[in-house]
C-alpha cells in the first residue's frame, strides 16, 4: 500500500511536468497502464486477506480515479495550447495591403460594334468580314467610284506603296468594299452586316481619327425597295436607342446608292424636342444609306434588271458616342482605364 500512496503522491507532479500530448501518453501508460503499479495491485487484490480487500480495494479505485483526473485535466490543458499555437502560426495580417486583381472589361467599341450586329443577325443578316488593306478597286472603282473623285485623293485616303502600280492598294476608307467581296462570292438573297476597322488621313479632332470603325450592311434580293430600307433602318434605330425612336431619310449623294439618304434618328434624349445631344435639333444624324447603284451590281457580276437592293453604313465611335455622352473621340484609344472600365 505504501507504493500506491507513492504513485498517489508522485502523479500530480509527473503529469504536470510533461509539456506535450505524446509525452502524456507515455506517462499515462506508466501510472494507469497494464504494468503500472496500480495494475498490479488490482491483480493482486485476490491474494490478500478477504477482510482488508474492501479497504484496499476502494483505495485503489480512488487513486485510479485521481491520477485518471489528474491526466485529463493536463491532456486538455495540453490540447488548448497546442490549438492556441496553431493559431499563432496562422495567422493572417489584416492590414497589409492586398493586390488588387483587376478584371479587364471588353472595349466599349467591341460592345458596339457587336450590339449593332447582333440587332441585325436577330433579324437573319450573316456577319462578313474583309482585309484593312484593300484595292483600290473592291475601296473605289467597283464602288461606282470614279478615278477623279476627291475622295481617292492622297488628302484623304491613306494609300500604300508595294511597288507594284498597276495594284493600286490602300488603307480601306470605309467597310463598303466588302459589299463588293461579299457579292463576288455569294448568289442572291444577300443579308449581310460588316464591322470593321477604317482609315483615312484625317487629323484627331473631337470627332474625326484616322482610324475609326463602321459597320456595314447590305441587302439584296428581287424587288427590295426604298420602303424595306426604311423599315429595317427604324427597326434598328428602336432596337438601339429605344422603343419610342422614329426616323427621317434625307436625300444625299453617295456614289454607289441611288438613290442616297442620310438616316436620322429622333433624339433619344429629349424625345426630339432639342437639347444638347441633338445640338438643339431634335434629330441626331447616325448613317449613310441608300438603293445599290446598278453599277455597282454589275461590277460584281449581278444583274441589276434581276435584282435589286439596299445598303448603308454607319461610324461605331459615333453611334458609342452620342449614346453615352463621350465627348471625344479620343477617348476610345489612349485606353484609359478609368474611362474604359465605365463600360461593362
Ligand atoms: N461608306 C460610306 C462612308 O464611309 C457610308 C455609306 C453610305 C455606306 C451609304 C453605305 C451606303 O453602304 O449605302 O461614309
Amino acid at each position: 500500500m505504501d507504493e500506491l500512496e507513492q504513485v498517489a503522491d508522485d502523479a500530480p507532479g509527473l503529469v504536470g511536468a510533461v509539456n506535450s500530448l505524446e509525452g502524456l501518453k507515455g506517462v499515462e501508460t506508466e501510472l494507469i497502464g497494464k504494468n503500472s503499479v496500480i495494475s498490479r495491485m488490482r491483480r493482486g487484490l485476490s491474494a490478500l486477506d478477504p477482510d482488508d480487500r474492501p479497504t484496499a480495494g476502494a483505495r485503489i479505485n480512488e487513486v485510479f480515479t485521481g491520477v485518471q483526473v489528474v491526466i485529463a485535466d493536463r491532456r486538455r490543458a495540453l490540447e488548448i495550447a497546442e490549438e492556441n499555437t496553431l493559431l499563432v502560426s496562422d495567422r493572417v495580417d489584416v492590414t497589409v495591403p492586398n493586390h488588387r486583381v483587376t478584371l479587364g472589361t471588353e472595349h466599349l467599341l467591341t460592345t458596339v460594334m457587336d450590339e449593332v450586329s447582333d440587332i441585325f443577325v436577330s433579324l437573319g443578316y450573316r456577319v462578313a468580314t474583309g482585309p484593312e488593306v484593300e484595292t483600290a478597286w473592291y475601296n473605289f472603282d467597283a464602288l461606282n467610284t470614279p478615278s477623279t473623285h476627291p475622295a481617292r485623293a492622297e488628302s484623304d485616303t491613306l494609300y500604300v506603296d508595294f511597288g507594284d502600280p498597276s495594284d493600286e492598294m490602300l488603307l480601306r476608307t470605309h467597310t463598303s468594299p466588302v459589299q463588293a467581296r461579299y457579292m463576288q462570292d455569294h448568289v442572291p438573297p444577300v443579308h449581310v452586316v460588316v464591322p470593321g476597322r477604317v482609315f483615312r488621313a484625317d487629323s484627331l479632332d473631337a470627332t474625326h481619327s484616322p482610324v475609326f470603325h463602321q459597320v456595314e450592311g447590305l441587302v439584296v434580293d428581287t424587288d427590295i425597295t426604298f420602303a424595306d430600307l426604311k423599315g429595317t433602318l427604324e427597326y434598328f434605330a428602336k432596337a438601339f436607342f429605344g422603343d419610342g425612336r422614329v426616323i427621317k431619310l434625307i436625300p444625299h449623294f453617295f456614289p454607289f446608292t441611288e438613290p442616297s439618304a442620310e438616316m436620322h434618328v429622333s433624339c433619344f434624349a429629349c424625345d426630339g424636342s432639342g437639347c444638347r445631344v441633338c445640338s438643339n435639333s431634335g434629330w441626331i444624324e447616325l448613317m449613310g444609306c441608300g438603293m445599290v447603284d446598278p453599277n455597282v451590281f454589275e461590277a460584281v457580276g449581278y444583274d441589276p434588271s434581276a435584282v435589286s437592293g439596299f445598303a448603308f453604313g454607319m461610324g461605331v465611335e459615333r453611334l458609342a458616342m452620342v449614346r453615352h455622352g463621350i465627348t471625344h473621340i479620343k477617348h476610345f484609344f489612349e485606353n484609359d482605364l478609368r474611362v474604359l472600365g465605365q463600360f461593362v
